[in-house]
């Protein structure tokens, strides 16, 4: 393609740094349609003439076809995805195809087809986060009323309902979504026809090569045009902030399936036994997906690292852009699918929740605010009251709800009957009313609102 001012052809090893096309025949589709795009407006142009736009047109088509049916083959001496299909393109329909690269260069071109990937990938992940969001919201309505042990320091701190921590990781998938919508949004517009990267003196539209492949309009600056990876970047950036979410939630499974927590129990499908432990059955899903994480950050730094130190425009540096994508693409999509599995499937242990939320005083809190409202109390001396209440069921290995009055009377007399309305777990979350808070009314409301999409 370039051999014009060459006497010898690159050495092995150059051709092997230099070839793309290992990874980057991921986007043959992308190349094809961008393609199609831009011959059109050639001939709409006037730029090719009519007979040679409908040769190039079809004979895209019969490259894709051949890609679909048999596959993009590691061409190395082809170096990337643009030119071999440029070659094969000429196999199919000859010296005619030498007009498609007219006004544009290599440089817009993988930009345009890499942002076209990248929106596609944007899509797939919404749709997979929108699964996710679903089994969430399921199981959250499912146990809206159920209560387990909230911790701080992973200590015993109030009781809270299995709905509402649910509900939690709903509002950080939801957000997750929006980040990728809103990098979905800033990075939809068209680089092509940016050329090498000075623009064009051919009369281009680019505004019609933009708008058949579906962007906002073109970009407005053609050095920024094919120097911009941020698309890219936003897309690792969310997936990271996404991956690190899942991550959370699979830490919350491997501890909660251990025989201590004992919270959840996985689905055979999404346990694994032990070659040597017969009694195993070990979350390695949920692992994984913790571990995909820190490959998905990494996936973001190495990109990060690549283009920090870039002077405009191209370099070839940028083509290593595309495999930490892909691959975060890939991690990102199986540790979703994943999560939506172990979340649909999980029984979660409710007896065992509330068990534990009686046991570790959780509901200590409910009886210093008791105290402030009832007793008028302010709350620090309400707060030491209360660790000596706690301090005597404890001698007496009682919850606090179990504990007599007259135990709590000879602490403080102004402790009276009444007490013991706001001393068992479910009082507690069911008091637990004000905006955001756990009570099983918020949570199903909370759930309600998620599914008719407003905020809650
Ligand atoms: N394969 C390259 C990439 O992925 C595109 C080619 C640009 N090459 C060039 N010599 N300007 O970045």
């Amino acid at each position: 393609m370039w051999g014009g001012r060459f006497a010898e052809g690159p050495s092995a090893v150059m051709r092997e740094i230099n070839a793309s096309i290992p990874f980057d025949k991921q986007m043959w589709r992308q190349d094809i349609s961008g393609s199609k795009a831009h011959v059109a407006m050639l001939g709409a142009q006037g730029i090719v003439s009519t007979e040679d736009v409908a040769a190039i047109d079809a004979g895209l088509d019969r490259v894709a076809t051949d890609y679909a049916d048999n596959g993009v083959p590691d061409d190395l001496a082809l170096e990337d995805i643009h030119m071999l299909t440029e070659a094969r393109l000429a196999d199919a329909i000859g010296p005619a195809a030498g007009r498609l690269h007219t006004a544009r260069s290599r440089n817009d071109q993988v930009a345009t087809d890499f942002r076209l990937w990248v929106r596609d990938a944007i899509d797939a992940v919404l749709a997979a986060l929108t699964g996710l969001d679903a089994a969430l919201l399921s199981r959250a309505e499912q146990h809206a009323a159920d209560v387990m042990p909230g911790f701080t320091h992973l200590q015993s701190a109030q009781p809270v309902t299995l709905g509402h921590h649910l509900m939690a990781y709903h509002e950080m998938v939801s957000r997750d979504m929006a980040r990728f919508r809103d990098a979905r949004a800033r990075m939809n517009l068209c680089p092509l026809g940016s050329a090498a990267l000075a623009g064009t003196s051919f009369p281009i539209d680019r505004h019609a090569t933009a708008q058949a492949l579906g962007f906002d309009g073109p970009t407005r600056n053609s050095l920024d045009s094919v120097s911009d990876r941020d698309f890219a970047l936003e897309y690792l950036t969310s997936a990271t902030q996404c991956a690190l979410h899942l991550s959370r939630l699979a830490e919350e499974f491997v501890l909660w399936a251990s025989q201590p927590f004992g919270f959840v129990a996985l689905s055979d499908a999404w346990s694994t036994g032990s070659s040597i432990m017969p009694q195993k059955r070990n979350p390695d899903a949920a692992e994984l997906v913790r571990g995909h994480a820190g490959r998905i950050l990494g996936c973001m730094t190495s990109l990060m690292v690549t283009m920090k130190g870039l002077p405009l425009a191209y370099s070839k540096d940028m083509q290593d852009d595309k495999p930490p994508v892909f691959e975060a693409h890939d991690l990102l999509g199986l540790s979703i699918a994943a999560m939506t599995g172990m979340i649909d499937s999980a029984t979660f242990r409710t007896d065992r929740m509330r068990a534990l939320a009686e046991s570790g005083f959780a509901t200590a809190t409910d009886l210093a605010d008791w105290l402030v409202r009832e007793g008028g109390m302010p709350f620090r001396e309400a707060h030491h009251v209360t660790g000596r209440v706690v301090k005597r069921a404890e001698e007496l290995g009682v919850t606090l709800d179990a504990l007599p009055l007259h135990e709590m009377t000879a602490i403080d007399a102004r402790i009276d009957a009444r007490v013991f309305d706001v001393l068992s777990v479910d009082a507690s979350v069911a008091s637990r009313t004000s905006f955001g808070g756990t009570a099983p009314a918020n949570v199903r409301a909370a759930v309600a609102a998620a599914r008719g999409g407003e905020m809650a």
